[in-house]
């Protein structure tokens, strides 16, 4: 690194990162140089034996601020950081690169920075002069792509989870909304008010209404409080909004991915299960109350196994209204409501059914639900269910095996441990939450549908703006299978991401015979992932395809499937054995380590394959299709 007088770098620094200064005098060459650093607070030191692990180049204009990071030229990290952070302390949150937008959670609204003149401003930009980077840039842009070059236009948001990915969407969404309507009134010459708007399409609610009043019912089902983020989306999002050619938004679908199943049944200290449960505790009237058998959120073993009922920042009666109305206002009347929260009631109840052991002549262990009775867990979850209480319990205690294997008939009724009956219990809780999530999503998106305003959409030539908001890269303490599909899921975008980005600018210089000046002038150096995704989705030897493979074994457990990682991927530079750690599992043969594009992740497969597999015992799953309910249980399916 050759460094001159006067020159700004960038010096590691364990709090901040990377931190400015200037180099004063210098001394040498070489290896042998020593210079003197003259830091930020006019503290200066001698420095030397150089390496860019702990000094970098710096380049001036991030002193002051650069809106888009493409124009610097010294693109070391602690430019990169000190511009994002010389922006932010003047409340300028977003920062472009090109045609990708970062942003840094402000944690407090911005007065102005989202309002209607915020919008207008962008809707009028010329296409020469930019407006500052902005969310309403990003999608204004879009929206100009997708009517002027007629192609349909995404948006990927990621980043970890509370940098702000779900806040940004409704951003978004509400500019496209905006946008739509706004061509809306020019082609009708008058300002449809939502009032308007709900009438002109026979008394529902526009396409733009109803993607935005899906959010909180959305959020209400699927989002929780973790460590990182009070009102963490634990499921990932795809909105795909259709447009006439106009401009005017004509259709919607979502998509969703990997609700967190888990966390119905337990959650880690410090967090919460869904919102919608305490929110029901806390805001159903008395009706409701006695008809769903409600306690307080307290009194429900799966709501307090983070040790943290209730949020300071959030309230859940007021939470529970705003659920209610927007399922309302998304097409779910009062009887299906009743229904909605019939399972999401029974499924309280159900998981506060425990067991006790009992003796059962001839057979090793048994077990019995510990307390019956008109007012106990197990009554409430049967009477909400629409089965018999002695039905749920003999489903519970025990499972129908079959000793001839697969193709035989012959079913033997063996008895359960009450360790064994608990997991059968939260396996059918956890089936029937992420069935009724499932439910609720298709409901929005019928609700979609017949909002489509029939008049566009017959003009409509499919073209759409998707958004796709999905969890981070993850790495905890312990991981297990969802870390591992949701970071499968990030190295599937980061290929994405590099073929869009970098592969396809390579292929466009050779394509007009410049490879030579792209490799000697133009190259950027990017970490290629194609061998992790090799070690992952490799067949037969992938981790997923032995995941598969050790699942349909009789006898295929999380431990095994370890052991079998370390047998096949000893020596692939994208598997990695677990140093010796503080954690309590960090040794046994079922860890092991995937250098991910983002950093190494130790996983621990322990349970990869009941995770996977994923069975409700056979009794329970007919049992609750048996329901005289079926009419409001079609999500039991
Ligand atoms: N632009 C913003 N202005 C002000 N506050 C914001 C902004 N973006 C996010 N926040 C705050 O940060 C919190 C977390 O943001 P958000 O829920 O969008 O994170 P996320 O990236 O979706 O996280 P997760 O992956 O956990 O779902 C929000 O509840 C809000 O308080
Ligand atoms: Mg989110």
């Amino acid at each position: 690194m050759s460094l001159e007088s006067g020159q700004l770098v960038f010096v590691k620094d364990e709090v901040e990162g990377w931190l400015p200064a200037t180099v004063g005098a210098t001394n040498g060459q070489g290896e042998d140089m020593s210079l003197e650093l003259v830091h930020e607070d006019g503290r200066t030191e001698t420095v030397s034996k150089v390496s860019d692990e702990w000094l970098q180049r710096g380049d001036p204009s991030c002193l002051k601020g650069v809106e888009d990071m493409v124009k610097m030229d010294i693109l070391t990290v602690g430019s990169v950081l000190h511009n994002l952070r010389t922006r932010y302390a003047n409340q300028d949150i977003y920062t472009s690169v090109g045609s990708i937008l970062a942003a840094i959670n402000p944690y407090v609204l911005i007065p102005s920075l989202y309002d209607e003149n915020c919008m207008n401003l962008y809707a009028n930009m010329a296409t020469d002069a930019g407006a500052p980077p902005h969310p309403y840039e990003l999608m204004e842009l879009a929206y100009r792509g997708l009517i002027t070059d007629h192609r349909s236009q995404s948006v990927l948001i990621s980043g970890e989870s509370g940098a702000g990915k779900t806040e940004t969407t409704k951003y978004l969404l509400s500019y496209l909304s905006h946008r739509s309507s706004t061509m809306e009134k020019e082609r009708r010459e008058a300002v449809p008010s939502v009032e308007q708007r709900r009438n002109s399409i026979g008394g529902r609610f526009s396409v733009e209404d109803s993607v935005v009043m899906s959010n909180p019912v959305m959020e209400a089902f699927a989002n929780a409080k973790t460590t990182r983020n009070h009102n963490s989306s634990r499921f990932g999002k795809y909105i795909q909004v259709t447009l006439h050619a106009s401009g005017v938004v004509t259709g919607g679908r979502v998509t969703t991915y990997l609700l967190e199943k888990t966390r119905v049944a337990r959650q880690l200290a410090g967090e919460r299960s869904y919102h919608v449960f305490y929110q029901l505790c806390q805001g159903a009237d008395d009706d409701l109350r006695a008809r769903l058998g409600l306690k307080e959120a307290a009194e429900f073993r799966s709501l307090t196994g983070g040790g943290c009922v209730e949020i300071d920042s959030m309230d859940d009666a007021e939470g529970f209204s705003e659920t209610a109305r927007c399922m309302e206002s998304i097409g779910i009347g009062s009887e299906a409501k009743e229904g909605v929260f019939r399972v999401v009631a029974a499924v309280l109840h159900l998981l506060n059914v425990e067991f006790d052991m009992v003796d059962i002549p001839g057979q090793d262990v048994g077990s019995k639900v510990s307390e019956r009775g008109e007012d106990s867990s197990l009554s409430w979850a049967s009477k909400l269910l629409g089965v018999k209480p002695d039905q749920l319990e003999e489903a519970l205690v025990a499972r129908f095996i079959n000793p001839g294997g697969f193709g035989s008939s012959d079913f033997v009724v063996v008895p359960s441990s009450p360790l064994v009956a608990a997991s059968a219990r939260d396996a059918v809780a956890k089936a029937l939450y992420s069935s009724l999530f499932d439910w609720l999503v298709e409901k929005i998106n019928l609700t979609l549908t017949a909002a489509m305003n029939s008049k566009t959409a017959a003009n409509t030539s499919n073209r759409f703006i998707g958004l796709l908001d999905i969890f981070g890269f993850e790495a905890f303490g312990t991981n297990s299978l969802e870390q591992l599909l949701i970071n499968y899921a990030n190295e599937r975008l980061q290929q994405q991401f590099n073929a869009f980005v970098f592969k396809l600018e390579e292929e466009e210089f050779a394509k007009q015979g410049l490879s030579k000046v792209y490799v000697e002038h133009c190259r950027v150096e990017f970490a290629d992932n194609d061998d992790v995704l090799r070690l992952l989705e490799g067949k037969p030897q992938g981790i997923l395809s032995l995941l598969k493979e050790e699942s349909t074994l009789k006898t295929g457990t999380g431990l095994k499937l370890g052991k079998r990682y370390r047998q096949a991927f000893k020596g692939n530079d994208r598997f990695a054995l677990p140093r010796a750690r503080g954690g309590s599992r960090a040794g046994t043969e079922a860890t092991f380590g995937i250098v991910h594009f983002a950093g190494e992740v130790i996983y621990d497969a322990t349970e990869f394959v009941e995770k996977n597999k994923d069975e409700v015992p056979t009794a329970l799953h007919d049992l609750v299709l048996s329901s005289n309910d079926r009419e409001d249980t079609s999500w039991s399916s």
